[in-house]
């Protein structure tokens, strides 16, 4: 919970916010992409602000308005993300990954616009994997101190449960805290409300019961301001 009587809190840091999702483009018009919506990196962007800090908020392809009070850095593909997240993190106390980066781009993106062949055949796209940001984040620490937070959505399988996977996840990418969405079911996509469990490094976890992205966004503020104190 926020502490009602220090609703600043977060006055004199500065916070990095991702949201969205990115897109790789296979030619000027067509691209790979995913659903995600940027509600809950915007909610993020929102809190930050409510509570003091100063915020750059990194937007990949989302159809929302421009939060009061943050600096708002509209990017496209990956690579933008990267390029503009890393360069805010040199100067951040703080650097949430709500975004969705597409895993794969397209090995070539062709100038021209792709044709359909007369053949009735179609193209065979090799991919690549784009770089991870977050665990990049996480190895480099271009400033010492920043917390590094990145979100999950997992699903239980025969190798093991939602925590189980996300605890491993935490280890891979070497952040402070995972934020996990259980997404069994397809639920979470766009929708206002969120359920979540937040990880940290020491082996803590904190469940947040189902409620609004804002008040996940409280609680995740809450677990960084936690850490940034004990930095
Ligand atoms: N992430 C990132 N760069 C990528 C992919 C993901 O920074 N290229 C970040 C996301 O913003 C999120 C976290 O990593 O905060 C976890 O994303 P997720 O897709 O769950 O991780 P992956 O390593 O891509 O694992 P998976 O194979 O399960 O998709
Ligand atoms: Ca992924």
């Amino acid at each position: 919970r926020r502490d009602a009587a220090n609703p600043t809190d977060l006055a004199g840091l500065h916070v990095v916010v991702s949201a969205g999702g990115t897109r790789e483009y296979l030619d000027p018009v067509r691209f790979l992409g995913n659903r995600s919506s940027g509600l809950q990196g915007y909610a993020l962007a929102r809190t930050a602000v409510a509570r003091g800090a100063e915020v750059t908020l990194v937007a990949a392809n989302v159809a929302l308005p421009d939060p009061a009070g943050a600096k708002v850095v509209r990017v496209e593909t990956t690579a933008e993300l990267r390029e503009a997240v890393v360069s805010a993190a040199a100067t951040a106390d703080a650097v949430v990954m709500a975004a969705a980066p597409a895993d794969f781009r397209p090995g070539a993106v062709s100038e021209a616009k792709i044709k359909k062949a007369d053949d009735g055949s179609a193209p065979v796209i090799a991919l690549e994997q784009n770089p991870d940001i977050l665990a990049e984040l996480a190895r480099e620490r271009v400033r010492a101190g920043t917390v590094v937070v990145g979100f999950a959505a997992e699903t239980g399988d025969d190798h093991g449960s939602v925590l189980d996977h996300a605890r491993a996840k935490l280890a891979r990418k070497g952040c402070d805290l995972l934020v996990v969405n259980d997404v069994s079911g397809g639920k979470v996509f766009g929708s206002p409300e969120n359920e979540a469990v937040v990880l940290d490094r020491d082996g803590g976890a904190t469940a947040v019961p189902r409620g609004s992205k804002s008040a996940l966004a409280h609680v995740i503020w809450d677990q960084v301001v936690a850490r940034v104190e004990t930095a």
